[in-house]
This record gives C-alpha cells, sequence and structure tokens, in this order.
C-alpha cells in the first residue's frame, strides 16, 4: 500500500452509538479512515456508490433496506467495494445467507477492536489492492422506472391505463407493483379481481418507515406476478394518509422492483405533488372533449411551473375520429404532442373491467390491447417527448385562451 494511501471505510448501522463505536475502535489504527457513515441499507448503497470505500462494514438489521439485501446489491453493482457483515446472528444458515449476499467476511458481534481491525487488514492483503479500482466503471444497476398515471379530469381511463399497462409489463417478466393512491375510492383491486387482506391503510399503522419485507406483506399478489399496494377499504381512511407516507412506500419499493405504477385521483393534492416530484414520468391522460382538453391545458401549466414538463407523456384515450375535434386540433391548443392513442373500444374495455381480467390478457389482440402494448415500449424505452414548435391559433379553442 502506498504510503499515504489509506483503508476507506464505510459503517452502515442503524444504531448511531454503534457507529461511533465502530469508529472509536477502527481510530485505533491509522492506516484505517472512515469515509462515511449509513444508517439504513439504501443509504448504504447511495453512499458505496458516492464514496467507493474498499470496504464497507454491514449490520443486518436495518430500516429501508436489510444488510443482506444491501449487500448483493453493492456486490452486484458497484465494483471494487467490499462488504464485511456484522451480526449477532452467528448460526450457520446466517452465514451462509451473507455470503450468498456477496460478503467477503463475518464479524460476531460483539467483536473487539483487534478482532475488527485485524479482519479488515487481512482481507485488504487478500483482495483489497486488487479490487480497489476508484475508477472503475461502475455497473448501472436496473433503474426503477416510476410512472405516475395522472389527469385532472375524473374517468378519462386513468385507472384502466394503469393497470392495463403494469399487467403487460408483468408478462414482460418484469418486477412491477402497482400503487393505487386514489385513496377514497381506488378500483385497482376491483379491475383486477383482487380482494385484498391488507391495504395502505393499514401499512401505515406500522410507523412512518417501513423496511421492504415489511412493505411486502401488505401487497396483494396477482397471480401475473403483479404486485398491488390496495387503497383503503373505506373513503375516511383516506385522510390518514400523508404525502410522507408515499413518499417512503415509494423510496422502499423503487430499491426493489422495476416498475412502480401510480394510479392517482383526479386532482392536485399534497400526495399526487409528492408523487409528481419522484416519479420519473407522468403518464397525462387526455379525453377528446372541450372540457377534459380545458382541463389538460391547466394541468400542464401547472405541470411545467413544477418543472416537470419533461416528464410528461400525453396520452389520448378512447381516441376516434369523430369527436368533432381532430387530435391536430387538441395539440395545436394544448401546445403539446399526444404521445399515445388508445382507442375507444367499450365492447373489449368494460367487460375487462367487468369480469376482473385486464384486457391486456382476456383480448391482447384487440385494438386498445396493441395500443397499451405499444405504450410500455414508449415507457421501456424512456422515449422522450418531441417538442415541436407551433404557433398558436385560437380559431378552434379561441375559449379555452380567454379564461387565461
Ligand atoms: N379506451 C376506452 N374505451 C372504452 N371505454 C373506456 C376506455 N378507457 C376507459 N374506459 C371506460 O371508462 C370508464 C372510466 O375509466 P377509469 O375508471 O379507468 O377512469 P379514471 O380516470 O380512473 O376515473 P377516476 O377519475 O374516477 O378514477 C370505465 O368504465 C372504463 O371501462
Ligand atoms: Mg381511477
Amino acid at each position: 500500500m502506498d504510503k499515504a494511501e489509506k483503508i476507506r471505510i464505510l459503517i452502515a448501522d442503524d444504531n448511531e452509538e454503534a457507529r461511533l463505536n465502530i469508529r472509536r475502535m477502527l481510530s485505533f489504527d491509522v492506516k484505517l479512515a472512515v469515509v462515511g457513515e449509513a444508517c439504513d441499507g439504501v443509504e448504504a448503497v447511495q453512499k458505496a456508490k458516492e464514496l467507493r470505500p474498499h470496504f464497507v462494514l454491514m449490520d443486518v438489521n436495518m430500516p429501508r433496506m436489510d444488510g443482506l439485501k444491501a449487500t448483493e446489491r453493492i456486490t452486484l453493482y458497484i465494483p471494487g467495494v467490499s462488504v464485511i457483515i456484522m451480526s449477532v446472528q452467528g448460526d450457520q444458515e446466517y452465514l451462509r445467507k451473507a455470503m450468498m449476499a456477496g460478503a467477503r467476511s463475518y464479524l460476531n458481534k460483539p467483536f473487539s477492536s483487534d478482532e475488527l481491525i485485524h479482519t479488515i487488514n487481512s482481507l485488504y492483503q487478500i483482495t483489497g489492492r486488487k479490487q480497489y479500482y476508484p475508477e472503475a466503471q461502475e455497473i448501472a444497476p436496473p433503474k426503477c422506472e416510476i410512472v405516475t398515471v395522472f389527469g385532472t379530469k375524473g374517468g378519462v381511463g386513468k385507472t384502466t391505463l394503469a393497470v392495463n399497462l403494469a399487467m403487460h409489463l408483468a408478462k414482460k417478466k418484469k418486477k412491477v407493483v402497482l400503487l393505487d393512491l386514489d385513496l377514497q375510492f381506488g378500483d385497482v383491486a376491483i379491475f383486477l379481481n383482487l380482494y385484498p387482506k391488507h391495504t395502505i391503510a393499514e401499512l401505515i399503522q406500522e410507523g412512518d418507515s417501513f423496511d421492504l419485507d415489511l412493505l411486502e406483506n401488505y401487497l396483494t399478489p396477482h397471480d401475473s406476478g403483479l404486485k398491488v399496494l390496495a387503497a383503503p377499504g373505506r373513503p375516511e381512511y383516506a385522510e390518514l394518509i400523508t404525502a410522507a407516507h408515499a413518499e417512503e412506500i415509494i423510496n422502499v419499493l423503487k430499491a426493489e422492483y422495476d416498475y412502480i405504477i401510480v394510479d392517482t385521483p383526479p386532482l392536485f393534492n399534497d400526495i399526487n405533488l409528492a408523487v409528481l416530484d419522484m416519479c420519473t414520468q407522468v403518464l397525462l391522460v387526455l379525453g377528446m372533449d372541450l372540457a377534459t382538453i380545458k382541463n389538460t391545458k391547466l394541468s400542464l401549466e401547472v405541470l411545467t411551473i413544477l418543472n416537470h414538463r419533461d416528464k410528461i407523456k400525453l396520452i389520448l384515450n378512447r381516441a376516434s375520429d369523430d369527436m368533432g375535434i381532430t387530435i391536430a386540433q387538441a395539440e395545436e391548443t394544448l401546445d403539446f404532442d399526444v404521445m399515445a392513442k388508445v382507442p375507444s373500444e367499450g365492447r373489449v374495455v368494460v367487460p375487462a373491467l367487468n369480469e376482473g381480467i385486464p384486457f391486456v390478457v382476456s383480448n391482447p389482440t384487440s385494438k386498445a390491447s396493441m395500443a397499451v402494448q405499444k405504450l410500455a415500449d414508449i415507457i421501456m424505452q424512456g422515449k422522450k417527448n418531441q417538442k415541436i414548435p407551433r404557433k398558436r391559433s385560437k380559431k378552434m379553442f379561441g375559449r379555452l385562451f380567454k379564461q387565461r
């Protein structure tokens, strides 16, 4: 080791006193430098990525993401960072799990400073020098797409699209969770013929922060592999759920799932605003009537002020040629392009809802299903909206502009 080079260590433990104690033990060896601390698994992964320590000293039982899961993520996606698990559970099965997750060594709590320092130094001799490539290219972990299906007009087809989209992605073997944040009258479970044992209302009784294992207990699995966090069974429970709860739920789920699809009620409330902030894509659902176009126009303005314009994909639902308004006129009025169109197909869409089988399953060759598949491709590719500058013509919808 270069004389000046120190062995860089990140301490991940939710107990502040334990972190302090480890720091103190490490201070006995001047070659060891603590470069950071993390108080849960999610933070441990994030800091390992930022700080590129030689070693992460990883506690096992931590909130949001446990130490084994965090070890797995670090080992898979952050080259050159080794994990040493610290745990009171000293049984063989536990040790096996830690090694399977990719840990390089294991310390039984409580351990002495000699044991700790010896473990780090000997591991550094074996692996540290070979492993530490600060410039190594990080293997990008699979990114979670958080897709908010939104619209400020009721009944435009948000839930229909959210459910079918989630189902299609699950059929593609993606890990998908569908979050029903239409907290008063959410009907995702009905659309999927599910009878949830637990809903978000019971989940939040567990407190303000959850780990993944706990949260998973409150999800309702569908045979397809799709998981659902259902809306409360009764509208009066809706007010128990806060924007902070929604944020926490999404933060925990995003470490595990490929896609989080969020169904929303048609309004700008605190929860929707928090979700719009966190999401990576917004599907703004539009219908072909003047009232919906007016609402969509206002929504676009608000979302632009909130800096979400780049995330928006405008989706025209119930598209049809005989509505008295053309798509081009709607786009011109909104100054925004429609990215996907789902046709009006009552004979497929409504029975699918009544039977609780999404139409992408019950009728995969229907036009509506094809349109959802195309939409899923757009989402998977993360395609951005093309901005086509337009000159505003006030001829057709002058009424909308006068209201401003
Ligand atoms: N493309 C379509 N073709 C025909 N019917 C449709 C289509 N999309 C949605 N519908 C029907 O419109 C009705 C409203 O749809 P949905 O519940 O998905 O709207 P929503 O935006 O979620 O409403 P809310 O604002 O009340 O939550 C449902 O009966 C649904 O079957
Ligand atoms: Mg709905």
